[in-house]
């Protein structure tokens, strides 16, 4: 099997740590030249020197804030870069219940990674369309099949994500370009040690108690590392996925209980 993606340009959005992070370092084992996208410069800097150079590949970053999707646009735009693959991935909401959840938290849920995804898609699609090759991945969670407890507004803005991603899989799948959705369950990052914190909190319990808990929700009895989303990214981006479009793919170790 072919996951060689030699002279291929990736743009690996949240790649600072965590799930982005680990994606740029293996696309860039197979030979991809990386070019990071998150806010803090300093962590891009320090990403940046341990992407694999072992087939001569040149990285770069950009420092954006997704809040911000019209400077986010610009600073694409005037790399001069075109993109072979999009990894779409941002910070997750904050946690809480939806009834209590602000129209505020919708709106910024709703920047931060519709309209951020689709100015990306946007800004790189007609590149791929030249190439006849386009791999968008977009990063979302296990919430799109079955909503999380205590996830309110993220789950509500993964479903818009997943159709999002569907309805532009249809459409650009003519050209060359799959438009693909991994589906990670609770993988070790910051981010969900956010989410441990708060559930102890919240409930009183430990963090060991937390953590043992949700590691029993998972037939594999075990949170998933960085690495092991990354792999199905790096799948979804390479020629051999060719005919693999419009797909959920949940890497979970077995959590989700529906097909
Ligand atoms: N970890 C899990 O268990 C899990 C499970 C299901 C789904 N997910 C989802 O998968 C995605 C990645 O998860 P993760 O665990 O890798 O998250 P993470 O550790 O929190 O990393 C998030 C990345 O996004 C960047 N980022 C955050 N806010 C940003 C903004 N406003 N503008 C630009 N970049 C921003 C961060 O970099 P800077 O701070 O430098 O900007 C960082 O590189 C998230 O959407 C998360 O909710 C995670």
């Amino acid at each position: 099997m072919n996951l060689n993606l030699t002279d291929k340009n990736a743009l690996v959005c949240g790649s600072t740590q965590g799930i982005g992070k680990a994606s740029a370092k293996q696309l860039a084992e197979q030979g991809a030249n990386i070019t990071l996208v998150a806010r803090n410069e300093e962590k891009l800097q320090h990403v940046l020197r341990e992407l694999s150079t072992n087939q001569g590949q040149s990285h770069d970053y950009i420092v954006a804030d997704f809040q911000d999707p019209d400077r986010l646009q610009q600073n694409i735009s005037t790399t001069g870069k075109s993109f072979h693959i999009l990894v779409n991935n941002t910070g997750g909401p904050a946690g809480g219940p939806i009834f209590n959840a602000s129209l505020d938290e919708f709106e910024r849920a709703f920047t931060q990674h519709l309209k951020c995804n689709h100015i990306l898609a946007q800004t790189v699609v007609p590149g791929m369309k030249n190439y006849g090759y386009g791999r968008i991945i977009n990063i979302i969670s296990t919430s799109v099949k079955q909503p999380l407890t205590g996830l309110g507004v993220s789950n509500t803005i993964r479903g818009a994500v997943a159709n999002w991603s569907k309805t532009l899989a249809n459409e650009l799948g003519v050209f060359g370009i799959t438009v693909n959705n991994v589906l990670p369950g609770a993988t070790g990052t910051e981010r969900l040690n956010e989410i441990i914190n708060n559930k102890s909190t919240k409930t009183g319990k430990s963090i060991e108690e937390v953590s043992s808990i949700m590691m029993n929700e998972v037939p594999a009895r075990r949170f998933a590392k960085p690495e092991e989303i990354a792999n199905a990214v790096v799948f979804l981006a390479s020629e051999a996925a060719s005919y693999i479009n419009g797909v959920n793919l949940p890497v979970d170790g077995g959590r989700t209980k529906s097909l």
